[in-house]
């Protein structure tokens, strides 16, 4: 195995030690690995092939020597899963979310650990200390408690409880400062500065790169098993297909910057043909990249007082990681964005509710930012997208799920209740009849999704058809509260079923929502004028603005 470091500012060469911070020809401490990618490219397919799927399997392009398989955890080779039902709603069918919150503490940040704590080990440290939001301390206490390594974790008092008391619960001590997350991160510096213990350095600890370049490894390996190999470009066929974007909510930025590092060595193997467009997504209350990148500005401009609720995103000085991001952003042809607390939380109940992915509020800042970017024309619909989901649910706070998200029950004394009694009590909570929706579509999934968005967010009795005449058959039996109907169907379509229904008195009044995947005629428009109460562009709406259409038609 052999890899050197080399310097960004001055291109000094040097052997690697995780205790040496500085170039010693330039004392700059942005460093980079490098490795000897022709020698590996020979055989690396294969070996990798032949090796179970988590992190070490690309083990020839991380800087440890001599991996120890004991201490490890189960880290990388999360799943990559495709968003079927999301794809739907935005018409965008390619989403593919990277679900980092199965890493073996919940995150992304256990790559992170796993090889930084593998090298201190090689090394001989046995203490450090790290500054955190949360995540990279639980990480970090993780694997420290396995390698032997006291962890100091410093972390903003803004944290929530149970992760501070989890950082303590594997046996690190947990420094709680109040303050921002900047002045954490001075602090444990100092700290780690006057008694000479090793500092986790964000993106400047070369082995937390190396292991965030393993989820493009994992990416090219998973896209190309689930799409098949790309098309060729210029007669050459490269091995591994990489999407048209890569999106991760940051805040030092580590993540796509070891992912773009990631795509890059595969290109330079001649394994991958393209790196992915980046789109670091960050907080509004707490967005110095984007706010600078929208701006011009060569440096980023520090935030001084983060104003988000998403404290594990609340870097407000990024330094250095933004000017590599700005190049690395512009070289893909990427773009940053930002995104409110509120799209965020959002974003949360999409995800969860559509996917069943529940992700904590730094993770759907990414899924917040991805609809930004849809909307706004900037990913096209025929785009290959993957979503890092970064990191799992912290407890649902009152603030992410708002009022009435339970229905409480509150029995008198056993023998005081009869059995009718507790059917009584169930009564109030789900009365006998809801409201009677039918769905008349031909394609499964769309009606798969439509059931899914009213089931998940209120009580409805669904029937279904797929197509209109068994449509049309349903209705007049059923007599439905609302129609949800698609135009485009075999044997009778939309416009027949609308026009079968108010021919008849029992059925001309049930409303009707259209929801169609076709751009619809100006003549096509005046066959439904009058005749409808709504039309919704399939493709192009998110769950709950559909669900307010229909809150309006049922009273
Ligand atoms: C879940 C989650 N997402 C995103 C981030 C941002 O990571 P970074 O600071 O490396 O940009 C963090 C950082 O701890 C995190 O825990
Ligand atoms: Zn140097």
């Amino acid at each position: 195995m052999s890899f050197t470091l080399k310097c960004l500012d001055c291109g000094h060469t040097t052997e690697y030690y995780p205790s040496s911070i500085n170039c010693p020809r330039c004392n700059s401490q942005w460093r980079e690995t490098e490795y000897d990618y022709k020698n590996i490219a020979e055989n690396f397919r294969s070996q990798v092939a032949s090796r179970p799927f988590d992190l070490w399997r690309y083990r020839e392009l991380l800087p440890i020597r001599n991996p120890i398989p004991s201490m490890r955890l189960g880290e990388g080779g999360t799943p990559l899963i495709q968003a079927v039902n999301l794809g739907m709603m935005l018409g965008c069918p390619n989403l593919f979310i990277k679900d980092e919150r199965q890493g073996p503490t919940g995150s992304f940040k256990d790559r992170q650990a796993s090889v930084t704590i593998a090298a201190l080990k090689e090394a001989g440290i046995t203490e450090m200390v790290a500054a955190s939001t949360g995540n990279v301390a639980i990480a970090y206490s993780a694997y420290a408690s396995r390698a032997s390594i006291k962890l100091w974790a410093f972390v903003t008092s803004l944290v929530p409880a149970v992760k501070m008391r989890e950082i303590a619960l594997y046996g690190s001590q947990v420094i709680k400062v109040t303050g921002s997350y900047d002045q954490v991160k001075q602090m444990a510096a100092e700290f780690a500065r006057q008694r000479g213990l090793y500092l986790d350095m964000g993106a400047r600890t070369v082995t937390s790169i190396e292991a965030m370049k393993t989820i493009a490894f994992e990416i090219a390996e998973q896209l190309t098993s689930l799409l098949g190999p790309p098309t060729p470009t210029n007669g050459i066929q490269p091995a591994w297909r990489t999407p048209d974007w890569y999106i991760q909510a940051v805040s030092g930025g580590m993540g796509p910057i070891g992912v773009y590092k990631g795509f890059h060595e595969l290109k330079e193997m001649g394994l991958a043909g393209r790196i992915p467009a980046l789109a670091p997504i960050q907080a509004d209350g707490c967005a110095p990249m984007v706010d600078s990148w929208k701006r011009g500005l060569e440096n980023a401009e520090p935030v001084s007082s983060p104003k988000t609720r998403i404290e594990t995103l609340a870097t407000g000085d990024p330094g250095r990681s933004y000017n590599i991001l700005c190049k690395y952003v512009k070289e893909t042809k990427g773009v940053f964005e930002s995104v409110s607390d509120e799209e965020a939380y959002r974003a949360m109940h999409v995800l969860a509710k559509m996917e069943g992915v529940s992700a904590e509020p730094a993770a759907a800042v990414a899924f917040a930012g991805l609809f930004k970017l849809i909307r706004a024309g900037v990913v096209k619909p025929t785009d290959t997208v993957v979503i890092n989901c970064t990191g799992h649910t912290m407890p649902a706070e009152q603030f992410v799920l708002g009022e009435n998200w339970s229905r409480n029950i509150v029995l008198p004394p056993k023998e005081e209740t009869p059995e009718d009694g507790l059917l009584a009590a169930l009564n109030n909570v789900a009365p006998d009849r809801f409201p009677r929706v039918a769905i008349v579509d031909d394609t499964p999934e769309a009606r798969r999704l439509i059931r899914r968005i009213l089931q998940s967010q209120g009580n409805y009795t669904i029937s279904e058809a797929s197509n209109g005449r068994e449509g049309l058959e349903l209705i007049q039996r059923e007599l439905p509260d609302l129609v949800i109907l698609d135009l485009m169907m075999p044997e009778m379509d939309g416009f027949a079923v609308i026009d079968a229904l108010r021919a008849r008195p029992e059925t001309a009044n049930i409303p009707v929502i259209v929801s169609t995947a076709k751009e619809l005629t100006p003549q096509e428009k005046n066959l439904l004028n009058g005749q409808i109460q709504s039309l919704m562009q399939k493709g192009d709406f998110l769950n709950d603005e559909f669900l307010e259409e229909v809150r309006t038609l049922i009273k």
